[in-house]
């Protein structure tokens, strides 16, 4: 039980669909499975970074799912952690909102920066509460799903009119989930700042080709209705990323929204 409970929060699904996780998980073992085997990339293709983005993807035990932070698993590239760092400093940011906490230890890393910037608070939004999970006083955690009218309240209770607002979104990788969550949480971005979307490179993109729509599909979806942000594909800068398409960085401003 423990074991399903962990592959799933590795993955980022929710507690329904049980067909659909469970097709997804024997696709997924299946997959790293077909690459250790046969020494090659997943991807198929020639191209030399997508190559080395489905190695890097398709050894987790190495690299996304052993990847720490004061001693904190977080499942992130270390190259986006780098790009988090280089939005914080730019932005100054005093809300950060990540859906998707797992372990905390990227509620950690975005801690730690804002601990020598000087300022900022995390809040971390998961439907479960791990007895492991990283504790920071910058960080608050608030139980529950990130699509939940209690949980949107309570986040919301604890901005500001005047605060510099980051989004991240971490956690189911669903296309629905993660189209809800955008249309939410679009709302708190405040102009210039970003609304990052986490692990788009699945569903093919480059990797996971058979994972169905997922946050890649989300955020096309998402675009084609809204003009208030565009993708800054600047972040994506050292090539690798696991958030392609995904650092959404709002342009403009409505007057009804923040
Ligand atoms: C990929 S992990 C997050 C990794 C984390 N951000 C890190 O840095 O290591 C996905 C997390 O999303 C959580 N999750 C799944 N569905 C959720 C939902 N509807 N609302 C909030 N969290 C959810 C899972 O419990 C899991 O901890």
């Amino acid at each position: 039980m423990e074991i399903i409970k962990s592959v799933n929060r590795s993955l980022g699904l929710s507690q329904d669909n049980i067909f659909r996780k469970l097709f997804r998980i024997i696709n997924y073992s299946l997959e790293l499975l077909l690459v250790r085997l046969y020494h090659k990339s997943s991807s198929r293709s020639g191209n030399i970074v997508d190559q080395f983005h489905s190695l890097y993807y398709c050894s987790p035990e190495k690299t996304w799912n052993n990847t720490r932070w004061m001693g904190r698993r977080t499942m992130r590239c270390p190259l986006d952690l780098w790009v988090y760092q280089e939005i914080l400093y730019e932005l100054k940011p005093d809300i950060v909102i990540e859906t998707g906490t797992n372990e905390g230890g990227g509620a950690h890393f975005l801690a730690s920066i804002m601990d020598v910037i000087g300022k900022g608070k995390v809040i971390g939004v998961d439907i479960e509460e791990l007895a492991n999970r990283a504790d920071h006083e910058r960080i608050t955690y608030i139980k529950g799903s990130s699509i939940d009218h209690n949980i949107i309240k309570k986040v919301s209770e604890m901005i500001e009119s005047d605060h510099v607002v980051l989004v991240i979104l971490d956690s189911d990788h669903n296309m629905p989930h993660v189209l809800e969550e955008m249309k939410i949480y679009s709302e708190f971005v405040t102009k210039g700042s970003y609304m990052i979307v986490e692990d788009s490179n699945v569903n093919g993109h480059p990797v996971m080709p058979n994972w169905g729509l997922g946050p890649f599909e989300a955020i096309q979806e998402f675009l084609s209705k809204n003009d208030l942000f565009e993708v800054d594909k600047s972040r994506e800068k050292f090539y690798m990323s696991f958030n392609p398409n995904g650092y959404l960085k709002r342009t403009h401003r409505i007057t009804s929204a923040r």
